[in-house]
């Protein structure tokens, strides 16, 4: 599973054969600017969601439920749940959380018919309350805490739990545990142990190469590439290009008049009493010909 909030990125990530696309909240740190994923709303997600669902045909879409738009009740999770798919083109919907009520809330969106992936261990939605951005299941007890969150999630119904930031044992567990059900878990900061893998496009691309991003990438992520250097490199090639004037080129400079056209436009600008207008068209046209 990778994610995306766009429709290029989408693009991407379908070709590349991945199986899942998740429409992560995390939109909220890698695309808007944000230091938590708090910020983003609804009606913000359902627009990446759209953009997504116009770009990726295979992998099932994942669409992400933001905070603020399921914690009050089993009923508005299903309502804005129903959005993810009727207005948003997903697939299924992801919550954060294991506690009762996020089960009841994961059971009352699967009873209306939307498959809902879980996701226990680092809640980034519940920050406030862990204390930050903490692995979560270092201890026996708070282990088996997460253990059973995930569990519970299985039995109100989830098909697959996202497992983030917890050790790797407890992860390996965990996927023991959830195996004869057939609910896979898919591991982010989790170890090997899992049935599967999430990273965050941006995080995996090495797309972020500003300083402050620098300060909060992942310690568990790889980069598969460095894309922001290029990105950087790229932008700043235009830049020095457009200002010493050795771009565009005549091999970029696609759309040219014909000598009979010149002809015509000088006249008509020369009758017009724009005789420089007149004669920079000529000149154009003389070091074209002179080119050619
Ligand atoms: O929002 C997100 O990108 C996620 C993944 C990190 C699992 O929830």
């Amino acid at each position: 599973m990778v994610t995306a909030y766009d429709y290029p990125s989408a693009t991407h990530v379908d070709a590349a054969g991945v199986d899942v696309l998740l429409v992560g909240d995390s939109a909220a740190m890698v695309v808007h600017g944000h230091d938590t994923t708090l910020p983003v709303t609804l009606d913000e997600m359902l627009l990446h969601c759209r953009s997504v669902a116009r770009g990726a045909r295979a992998p099932l879409l994942v669409g992400d439920l933001p905070f603020g738009s399921y914690e009050a009740s089993p009923r508005q999770a299903v309502e804005s749940a129903v959005r993810l798919l009727k207005e948003g083109g997903m697939d299924s919907v992801k919550l954060e959380g294991g506690g009762g009520a996020r089960v009841a809330a994961a059971k009352a969106v699967v009873g209306a018919g939307v498959a809902v992936m879980g996701h226990v261990g680092l809640m980034p939605q519940a920050i406030s309350v862990l204390g930050g951005f903490r692995p979560q299941g270092t201890s026996a007890s708070s282990a088996v805490r997460v253990l059973r969150e995930a569990l519970a999630l299985r039995d109100a119904g989830c098909f697959a739990v996202v497992l983030e930031c917890v050790p790797a044992a407890l992860a390996a567990a965990i996927t023991e545990a959830l195996r004869p059900s057939g609910v896979p878990t898919i591991g982010i900061g989790a170890g090997p142990h899992t049935s599967g893998q999430v990273l965050v496009y941006h995080d995996l691309l090495g797309m972020m190469a500003h300083p402050h991003y620098r300060q909060v990438t992942p310690k568990f992520c790889k980069k598969f590439a460095q894309i922001g250097e290029q990105v950087q490199n790229a932008l700043s090639d235009y830049c020095d290009e457009v200002r010493s004037g050795s771009f565009p080129s005549a091999l970029h400079t696609p759309y040219q008049l014909d000598e009979r056209a010149t002809e015509e436009l000088s006249k008509a600008l020369r009758a017009e009493g724009e005789v420089g207008a007149a004669e920079a068209a000529e000149r154009v046209f003389e070091e074209k010909k002179k080119r050619t």
